[in-house]
């Protein structure tokens, strides 16, 4: 039973705190043998937008210490092969399924959501803000929290479903960024996506990655996540779902007592896709050794914490 690590997170029931993250799980069908699907809340399917994105020129992956910088570039299938070939994949499921949602446009996302509200495989949506928005000189959405606050307000509009946003790390002032998501309507924040980096192969006095930049995910970036998902939270009090580096039970741990209500566990499952079960059983182990009344308490907890 899972009753001491149940958690309510983002208008969701999650029988866990692990969520997969976006893009390390594919649509779902990646992960489905080789993970303990007891030990999962909900996943988080790839990116999807409008149309398919082809993504960007390979090289995608380069090492970083403690971590993988990617530039997969959100390719994707598009809305119409998520609904009509991948969903469906989904049915029987027994953990929730959040989509995530990227664009260029206020339209294009408003237009996914839309058509995802009529899903029944879909618990929730995820908005990836990061992405360029060709309508603002291609700044990312989350750049111009007044512009981020309209197009959560587009989508709340439509979604019919609990809405997550997932803000990036790298912005001057992640408060307010929050801020005008909650405003927008967001029911949850996802903190935070990855933090923009290169690798260069000496030898051949190249980037390392096809685009040159690309993103940095695994434990490398989870100081610096776990100060924002404080930050937010003492700030807001919101609900929150970390993102960042999560590999074990104390990593999931450090991001609950900083005030996060789930965590999302990307890069740690390519390596080890036993990790969800490790963590599940880490945190139970935890809640009883330190006879906490639930998982749940322990939100935000933190001792001796900044007033
Ligand atoms: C290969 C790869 C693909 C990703 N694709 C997406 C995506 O489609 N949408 C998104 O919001 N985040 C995407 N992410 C970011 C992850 O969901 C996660 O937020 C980030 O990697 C930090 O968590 P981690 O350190 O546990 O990997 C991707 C990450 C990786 C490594």
């Amino acid at each position: 039973m899972n009753a001491e690590i149940k958690v309510e997170a983002g208008g969701l029931e999650l029988a866990t705190p692990v969520v997969l993250a976006s893009g390390c799980a594919g649509y779902g069908d990646e992960w489905l043998e080789l993970v303990d699907l007891d030990a999962v809340g909900a996943v988080v399917l790839k990116g999807v937008s409008l149309e398919p994105w082809p993504g960007n020129a390979p090289p995608r992956i380069a090492e970083a210490p403690a971590g993988v910088i990617n530039a997969v570039g959100l390719e994707n299938v598009g809305l119409d092969t998520l609904v009509r070939e991948k969903l469906p994949a989904l049915d029987g499921l027994p953990c929730k399924v959040v989509a995530n949602v990227v664009g260029r446009s206020r339209d294009e996302y408003r237009d996914v959501c839309s058509a995802l509200a009529a899903e029944r495989r879909v618990d929730a949506l995820e908005l990836n803000v990061s992405c360029p928005n060709v309508e603002a000189r291609g700044m990312a959405f989350c750049a111009d929290a007044e512009g981020l606050r309209d197009l959560v307000a587009d989508c709340r509009d439509v979604a019919g479903k609990p809405l997550w946003v997932k803000l990036a790390p790298m912005v001057t002032d992640i408060v307010a960024v929050a801020r005008a998501a909650l405003d927008g309507g967001a029911d949850a924040l996802t903190i935070a996506n990855t933090v923009p980096a290169m690798a260069v192969n000496v030898e051949a006095r190249r980037a390392v990655l096809g685009n040159v930049y690309g993103g940095l995910s695994g434990p490398a970036i989870r100081p610096i996540n776990l100060r924002l998902v404080h930050v937010v939270y003492k700030e807001t009090g919101a609900d929150l779902i970390a993102s960042g580096g999560v590999d074990g039970w104390r990593a999931a741990a450090a991001y609950i007592l900083a005030g996060a209500r789930a965590v999302q566990v990307g890069t740690a499952l390519f390596d080890n896709p036993g990790a969800p079960a490790e963590i599940v059983a880490g945190l139970k182990e935890y809640v009883k050794r330190e006879m906490f009344d639930g998982l749940s308490f322990l939100v935000g907890k933190l001792r001796g914490d900044r007033k």
